[in-house]
C-alpha cells in the first residue's frame, strides 16, 4: 500500500469519530513532519464546535429549556447540555430545575450525600447576603455535583407534597446568586407557562431553547407557546430562540420529522435533531459515560449553536 492509498484510506474513515482521528498526528510523527494530513470535515466541524463552547462569554450566561407538555425531552436536554458544556467547558455550570412542582432533575442528576434543594438553598440565602464572605465550596451543601460530568444540580422540591409557589422574586434571589458562582446557568422548566417562577425564568433568559420530540402534539405545543410569548411582547424570538428535536424512538416518521425542522426553522434561529438513545430511556440516573457517540455529537453541535447565539 502506497502512503496516498494509506492517507485515502484513512480520510475515508472520517466519519467514524473522535476516536479514530488520531492517526493524523501520528502519521505527522511518524514522518518527522513532512506529511501533515488535513483535517476532514466531521474532525474540523468537531474542532470548531469545541471552540464555540469553550469561548468567553461577556457574562454569566442563562438558558432556559421550555415546552409546556410533559415529556418533551426538557429535562433530558438540561443534563445533555450540562454534561457538554460541562466537560467540554470544564465546570463553572449549574442546572437548576426550575419546576413549580416537583421536578424530575434531582432524580436524573448523579445523587449527593445530602438531598438539599431549592427549597432550602431559598430558606438559607442569608448565608450569602455577605459577599466578600460567602464563597462557592457552601453552596456544595446545596448543589449536587455530576462527577466527571463537570456540572452541578440544583434539584426542586422533592418533598411528596409540594406546597409552596416558587414566586417571581424568589426566582430572581436564586438567579443572582448562581449568577455569581456560574457561568452558564441553564434552567429546567415546568409545563405551566402561567406560572410565576416559568415567566420569570423565560424574562430572565439569554436563550431559550425549545425542546420537542418527534410528536405532533409535543411539536405543536412548542409552537403555541412561541405564539403565546410573543402575544405577550417578547421581542425578536426568532434570535433569541434554539430548537432541539429528539427522536422518541428508533425510528420516527421521517415527513413530521421534515416539517417540524421546516417551521422551527421559520420561528427559532436554528434546529438540531439528537438520535434516540437507549442510555436516556430509563428515566433513572443519566448514566453519562453511555450516551452514544451520536448522541454526543449531536448535542456537541446542539450547544456549539447555543453557545454561538449568546
Ligand atoms: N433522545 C432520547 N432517546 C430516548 N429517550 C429519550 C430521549 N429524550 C428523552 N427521552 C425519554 O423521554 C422521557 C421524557 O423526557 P423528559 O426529559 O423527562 O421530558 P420533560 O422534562 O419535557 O417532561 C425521558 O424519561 C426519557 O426517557
Ligand atoms: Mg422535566
Amino acid at each position: 500500500m502506497t502512503a496516498t492509498d494509506f492517507l485515502d484510506r484513512r480520510a475515508g474513515e472520517e466519519e467514524a469519530g473522535p476516536a479514530t482521528w488520531g492517526w493524523r498526528g501520528r502519521v505527522a510523527r511518524w514522518s518527522g513532519g513532512a506529511i501533515k494530513p488535513r483535517m476532514g470535515g466531521a474532525e474540523r466541524a468537531y474542532v470548531q464546535d469545541r471552540a464555540v463552547i469553550q469561548k468567553e462569554f461577556d457574562g454569566p450566561k442563562t438558558i432556559a429549556f421550555v415546552n409546556p407538555k410533559g415529556g418533551a425531552a426538557k429535562t433530558t436536554g438540561v443534563l445533555a447540555a450540562g454534561y457538554t458544556f460541562g466537560t467540554i467547558r470544564g465546570g463553572a455550570v449549574v442546572a437548576w430545575d426550575n419546576n413549580e412542582t416537583r421536578g424530575t432533575l434531582g432524580i436524573r442528576g448523579a445523587r449527593s450525600a445530602h438531598t438539599q434543594t431549592t427549597k432550602e438553598l431559598l430558606a438559607d440565602l442569608d448565608r450569602f447576603d455577605d459577599v466578600a464572605q460567602s464563597r462557592i465550596g457552601e453552596l456544595g451543601a446545596y448543589v449536587r455535583a455530576q462527577g466527571d460530568a463537570h456540572f452541578d444540580v440544583l434539584a426542586s422540591d422533592e418533598s411528596a407534597n409540594v406546597t409552596g409557589q416558587i414566586h417571581a422574586d424568589d426566582f430572581k434571589s436564586v438567579h443572582q446568586l448562581l449568577m455569581r458562582f456560574y457561568k452558564v446557568i441553564l434552567v429546567d422548566t415546568g409545563n405551566n407557562m402561567r406560572a410565576e417562577n416559568w415567566l420569570a425564568a423565560a424574562e430572565a433568559a439569554d436563550l431559550l431553547v425549545v425542546t420537542s420530540t418527534i410528536r405532533e402534539d409535543t411539536g405543536y405545543s412548542g409552537l403555541w407557546m412561541l405564539d403565546a410569548l410573543q402575544d405577550a411582547g417578547y421581542q425578536n424570538l426568532e434570535y433569541k430562540t434554539v430548537t432541539v428535536l429528539s427522536d422518541p424512538s428508533t425510528t420516527v416518521d421521517a415527513k413530521l420529522a421534515a416539517d417540524l425542522v421546516d417551521v422551527y426553522r421559520h420561528r427559532t434561529r436554528s434546529v438540531y435533531r439528537v438520535p434516540y438513545d437507549p442510555a436516556l430511556v430509563t428515566g433513572s440516573v443519566l448514566p453519562y459515560g453511555q450516551l452514544s457517540r451520536a448522541t454526543q455529537l449531536s448535542w456537541l453541535r446542539a450547544c456549539a449553536g447555543m453557545a454561538s447565539a449568546l
